[in-house]
């Protein structure tokens, strides 16, 4: 289970720590072993601030964080640890996939790190995570800059999933890329969702997105969760004032394209 409990941050601003903003404030919510959840909200209220402290990469003013009853700590002893059972997909594939590695030592990175795989093996296993992704195993020889930003994902997602996390943090993973790669990609990860059996907390801007990959959506504003729906279907299923905002507004958007 991943547990996010009355988590608070603040920023201050500028070198010399002028006034606080308050990023978040008091956070809370559970996922459940394979479950799903999309987190929305406008740009800015502080949903990757979130996703940073969900993986240690910061420390909280607040609150607490545990994943399967490891506490989370922004200490790098204990990101060993924390990253066998939460595994991060951003936006930015370079931010993984290293552009003077190929594919292959890419891929492999966390098996090698988190698990004993010979050498004879990892031909294999690299093959069988592309496969994964449906994509063809002559990329192996590649370099990041080779792929299309589509492959690129699929790799981070084949890499995230190499050592079967409890949970995926996936934040804007698939902003960026073109409506028939994210189609692909998106039923690709559904089938990976019914098939591998981990959790995500499925950051996105994407209305539909969110509620295609995720039952429970969970939305923020200015730095709170006001409103979450365990069982989302359509824009019918919120009732806070501000969630029906942003789905007006994304359908709005959509009318004027
Ligand atoms: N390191 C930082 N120092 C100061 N302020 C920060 C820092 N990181 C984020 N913020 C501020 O925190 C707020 C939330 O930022 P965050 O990136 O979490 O938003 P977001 O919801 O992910 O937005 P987007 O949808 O555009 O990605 C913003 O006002 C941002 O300026
Ligand atoms: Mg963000």
């Amino acid at each position: 289970m991943l547990k996010v409990e009355g988590v608070s941050k603040s920023y201050g601003s500028g070198l010399w720590g002028g006034p606080r903003s308050q990023v978040l404030n008091n956070i809370t919510f559970t996922l459940e072993q394979g479950e799903w959840a999309a987190l929305i909200g406008e740009s800015g209220c502080g949903k990757s601030t979130l996703a940073r402290l969900i993986l240690g990469l910061e420390e909280r003013d607040g609150g607490k964080i545990t994943c399967s009853g490891l506490a989370v700590a922004n200490k790098p002893r204990h990101r060993k640890a924390l990253y066998r059972l939460l595994q991060p997909v951003f936006q930015n594939s370079a931010g993984c996939l290293n552009p003077r590695m190929r594919i292959k030592e890419c891929l492999l990175e966390p098996l090698r790190n988190f698990e004993s795989i010979g050498a004879g093996a990892e031909q294999k296993e690299a093959e069988k995570l592309l496969a994964m992704v449906e994509l063809p195993p002559h990329i192996l020889r590649h370099y990041p800059h080779e792929l299309s930003g589509g492959q690129q994902r699929r790799v981070c997602i084949a890499r995230a999933l190499s050592i079967k996390p409890r949970f995926l943090i996936m934040d804007e993973a698939l902003a960026g890329i073109d409506a028939t790669i994210t189609g692909s990609i998106l039923m690709l990860l559904k089938a990976l969702q019914r098939d591998v059996g981990c959790g995500c907390l499925f950051i996105t801007h994407d209305l539909g997105m969110a509620l295609y990959m995720a039952p429970k959506i969970l939305v923020m504003r200015g730095g709170q969760i006001v409103e979450t729906v365990p069982i989302a279907r359509s824009a019918g299923d919120f009732v806070h004032p501000y969630s029906k905002q942003l789905f007006r507004s994304s359908t709005l958007s959509c009318l004027k394209k």
